[in-house]
C-alpha cells in the first residue's frame, strides 16, 4: 500500500464509514450506533430529532442498558447482543458503537441510562456476555467510552483527574474484565482529557495503560470528532480518527510521514490493525426476524423491571383499579441522542393492561413538555376516588435525559409531585410507575402501597409491565445504582462542576454503595434492592480457597408461593489494613437461577485471585491481602442472608 492509501484508511470517509483500498479489494468499514438497538442511517428517511442528520431505518429498540443491567442476567445479555449482531449484519454494519460501560459516579449523569452500574463486576460480566453476543454473528463491537467520561459536563475538553488506586479498582476495572471476558474489536478513546491530553491522544492511556496493562490487541477508534491533532492522535495509539476528516487530517498525515515527523512503521502498525479488524469482522446481510428481536426486548424488559415497593398492591387481581398518566399510553421507553432507535414497533403499559382486565379506567394527569394542569389534576383525583388502587405512571419531559447534558436534579417535575400527592389523598393503594432512565428523589415514597422503577424499558415496556403488575410473570430485577435520599446524599454533589476544565473525583474508590455503607448514609433503596412477589432462602454455604482461586458453593431456595428468579449477589469483605482502607463490602460475583414453588438449587462461583485484589499504589500493583476475608449473599431488601469467613496466607 501506498503513504496515501495507508493514510487513507486511518481517517473516516463519511459519518459511518472508513474508506476502503479499491485498487487491493479492501472493503470500507460501516460503523454505526448503538447500545440498545441499532441506528443506521436511512437516507431516504426525513431527519427524525435534533440528534441524527436523517431518520433511521427500523430496527428493535431494546431497553436501555440500566434496565440490562438490573437484570443481573448473563444470558439475557448475550441474548440481546445476538440478536443485536443479526440486525446489524441484516443492514450491513459491520461494527456496532457499543456497549457504553462508563461508570455511574453521579446519579446526575446525562447519559448513565446508557451505561450499566455503580459497581465495575455487575458492569463487565454483563457487557462482557453482550459483546460474545453481538461478536458471534460477525459483528464487532466498539467498547465505549475510554475513559473517564462519567458525566456530559464539559465532555469535549474536561481533564478527569483520578488516583492510581480509583483508576484502577474502579474506572478502569470494567475495561480490564471486559477486554479478558470478550476481546472487543474496538475501544472508543473518549472526549475528554486525563491527566490534561485528550484520551484520543494520550500514550499513557491508550498504550502504557490499554495495550500494556489491560493487554487490549483490538482497534482503538475516536469518539466522532475526539481527535485534535491526528498526528499527535496517531502517535498516542488511537489507529482510526471518526467520524469524516473535516481538519484536514489526512494530509497532515502525509506530510508528517513524508517529513519524517512519524516513521511511516507507526502508520503500518494501525494499518495492520485495522486490516485484521476489516478481515474478521463482516456484516453477512441476510435477513433479520424483528419479532425476533421484539420478544428478546420483552423478555430483557420483564427480567430488569424493579419492584421497589409493595404493601399489598401488587400484582393486580381484578379490575379494581385506574391507570393515570399521559406515560401509560405514550410511554417513554428510550433516552435521547445517539443511542435514540427508530423502534421496529411498541406497546403501552394502557393498551396491554386492556388486554388482561379489560376496559380500565383513565386518566391523563399531565401532558408532556407542558406546565401543571390543575383541571387534569382534578380529572384523575375523580378517576381514583371511584376505584381501589390507582397505578400512576410517571415520565419525564421530553430531551431530559439525553447526551451532552447531565441532569441539573434528581426530582420528579411539579406536575408530577402534585399528582401522586392530590391522588393519594383520595386513593389508599397508589403504586408510582417510573419511566426513567435513572435515579430520581422519592419524597412521596411513604405515601404511597407501590413503587417500581420501569426504566426506559424498550419497545416492548407496555407488554412487559402489564405482565408484571398483573402478576402474569414475576419481578426478579434489582438496583445496579444507589438511590440517595436526596442528590446531597451523594458523594460528588460537593465536587461536581466546582471547575470548569477540571472533575477530580475526590471521593476515590469510594463511590456508590462504597460511600453510603463506609458512611453509614441512610439510602432510599440502596444498590441491589429489588422486591420479589415470592421469597428465597440461602442455606449450606461453603467456601475454600486455593491454587489462587476462592470456590463458594451455597444453595438457594423458592420458600413463597409462585415461580420466581432470584439473583445471587456475592459480596466479598477483603481485610483492612492501616493506611490501605477497604470498602464495607464489594460485590464480585452474581448469578440468576430460575427456582419453581419450593425448589431448591445449588450454586458455585469461582472467584479469581485478581478479584480478591486491592491495588497498592505504593507497589503499583494489584495484590492479594493476606487475612480474613467475609464473603456474604445479600438479599433482595439489602440484608446479609447467610455468611462466612476464609483466611488467605
Ligand atoms: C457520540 C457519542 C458516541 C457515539 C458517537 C457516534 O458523540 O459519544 O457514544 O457512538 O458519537 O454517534
Amino acid at each position: 500500500m501506498s503513504v496515501e492509501e495507508k493514510v487513507d484508511i486511518v481517517v473516516g470517509e463519511e459519518a459511518w464509514y472508513t474508506s476502503g483500498v479499491e485498487r487491493l479489494g479492501i472493503a470500507r468499514l460501516h460503523l454505526t450506533d448503538g447500545p440498545n438497538g441499532l441506528r443506521c442511517e436511512n437516507p431516504d428517511a426525513d431527519a427524525s430529532d435534533r440528534h441524527n442528520k436523517h431518520g433511521s431505518h427500523k430496527a428493535t429498540c431494546f431497553p436501555s442498558l440500566c434496565l440490562l443491567a438490573a437484570t443481573f442476567d448473563k444470558t439475557i445479555a448475550r441474548k440481546m447482543g445476538e440478536q443485536l449482531g443479526e440486525e446489524a449484519s441484516h443492514y450491513g454494519v459491520d461494527i456496532l458503537l457499543g456497549p457504553g460501560v462508563n461508570h455511574k459516579r453521579t446519579p446526575i449523569g446525562g447519559r448513565n441510562f446508557e451505561y450499566f452500574s455503580e459497581d465495575p463486576i455487575l458492569t463487565s460480566d454483563l457487557a462482557s456476555a453482550y459483546i460474545n453476543g453481538v461478536q458471534s454473528k460477525g459483528v464487532g463491537c466498539s467498547l465505549k467510552h475510554y475513559f473517564g467520561n462519567n458525566t456530559e459536563y464539559n465532555r469535549f475538553n474536561v481533564d478527569v483527574v483520578i488516583d492510581e488506586r480509583t483508576l484502577r479498582e474502579i474506572y478502569l476495572r470494567s475495561f480490564q474484565r471486559i477486554i479478558k471476558k470478550s476481546a472487543p474489536a474496538t475501544v472508543m478513546a473518549a472526549y475528554n482529557r486525563y491527566h490534561g491530553e485528550y484520551c484520543a491522544h494520550n500514550k499513557e492511556a491508550l498504550k502504557d495503560l490499554l495495550r500494556g496493562e489491560l493487554e487490549f490487541k483490538g482497534v482503538v477508534i475516536s469518539d466522532w470528532g475526539a481527535v485534535h491533532n491526528r498526528v499527535e492522535a496517531l502517535k498516542g495509539g488511537c489507529d482510526l480518527e471518526m467520524t469524516f476528516d473535516y481538519r484536514d487530517s489526512k494530509n497532515q498525515l502525509i506530510n508528517a510521514v513524508k517529513l519524517g515527523v512519524i516513521p511511516e512503521s507507526l502508520l503500518d502498525e494501525s494499518c495492520e490493525r485495522l486490516l485484521a479488524l476489516r478481515e474478521n469482522y463482516k456484516a453477512q446481510g441476510g435477513d433479520a426476524d424483528f419479532e425476533k428481536g421484539y420478544s428478546v426486548a420483552l423478555e430483557t424488559a420483564i427480567g430488569g423491571m424493579v419492584l421497589l415497593k409493595n404493601e399489598g398492591a401488587l400484582p393486580l387481581t381484578s379490575l379494581d383499579f385506574c391507570v393515570i398518566g399521559e406515560a401509560a399510553k405514550y410511554p417513554r421507553y428510550q433516552g435521547e441522542g445517539s443511542s435514540r432507535v427508530n423502534a421496529w414497533r411498541t406497546s403501552n403499559p394502557l393498551t396491554e393492561l386492556e388486554r388482561i382486565f379489560g376496559t380500565v379506567p383513565y386518566a391523563r394527569g399531565y401532558v408532556y413538555n407542558e406546565p401543571l394542569s390543575e383541571e387534569l389534576i382534578k380529572e384523575a383525583k375523580e378517576v381514583a376516588q371511584k376505584s381501589n388502587k390507582a397505578i400512576i405512571f410517571i415520565a419525564n419531559d421530553d430531551y431530559a435525559e439525553e447526551e451532552s447534558k447531565d441532569r441539573k436534579t434528581l426530582a420528579l417535575l411539579d406536575k408530577h409531585l402534585r399528582l401522586i400527592d392530590e391522588v393519594s389523598s383520595v386513593c389508599d393503594n397508589v403504586v408510582v410507575v417510573l419511566q426513567t432512565g435513572g435515579v430520581t428523589e422519592m419524597p412521596y415514597a411513604d405515601k404511597v402501597k407501590g413503587i417500581v422503577q420501569q426504566y426506559f424499558a424498550g419497545e416492548a415496556c407496555g407488554e412487559a409491565i402489564a405482565k408484571l403488575l398483573s402478576g402474569t410473570r414475576n419481578f426478579s430485577g434489582r438496583l445496579p445504582e444507589t438511590y440517595p435520599i436526596r442528590y446531597e446524599d451523594n458523594p460528588t454533589y460537593h465536587y461536581y462542576a466546582k471547575e470548569w476544565d477540571r472533575l477530580v473525583y475526590e471521593e476515590g474508590i469510594f463511590t456508590g454503595y462504597r460511600y453510603y455503607d463506609r458512611n453509614n448514609i441512610p439510602v432510599r433503596y440502596p444498590f441491589g434492592w429489588g422486591l420479589s412477589y415470592t421469597s428465597f432462602a440461602y442455606s449450606d454455604m461453603e467456601c475454600v480457597y486455593k491454587n489462587g482461586e476462592l470456590v463458594c458453593k451455597v444453595k438457594v431456595t423458592n420458600t413463597g408461593r409462585r415461580v420466581g428468579e432470584e439473583i445471587l449477589m456475592l459480596y466479598v469483605s477483603k481485610p483492612q489494613r492501616k493506611g490501605c482502607e477497604k470498602p464495607v463490602k464489594e460485590l464480585v460475583a452474581f448469578e440468576k437461577q430460575y427456582l419453581g414453588e419450593g425448589e431448591t438449587k445449588s450454586v458455585t462461583f469461582a472467584i479469581s485471585k485478581e478479584d480478591l485484589s486491592y491495588w497498592n499504589d505504593g507497589t503499583h500493583c494489584f495484590e492479594l491481602e493476606k487475612g480474613v476475608y467475609r464473603l456474604t449473599f445479600y438479599g433482595r431488601e439489602n440484608k446479609c442472608e447467610i455468611e462466612t469467613n476464609i483466611s488467605i496466607e
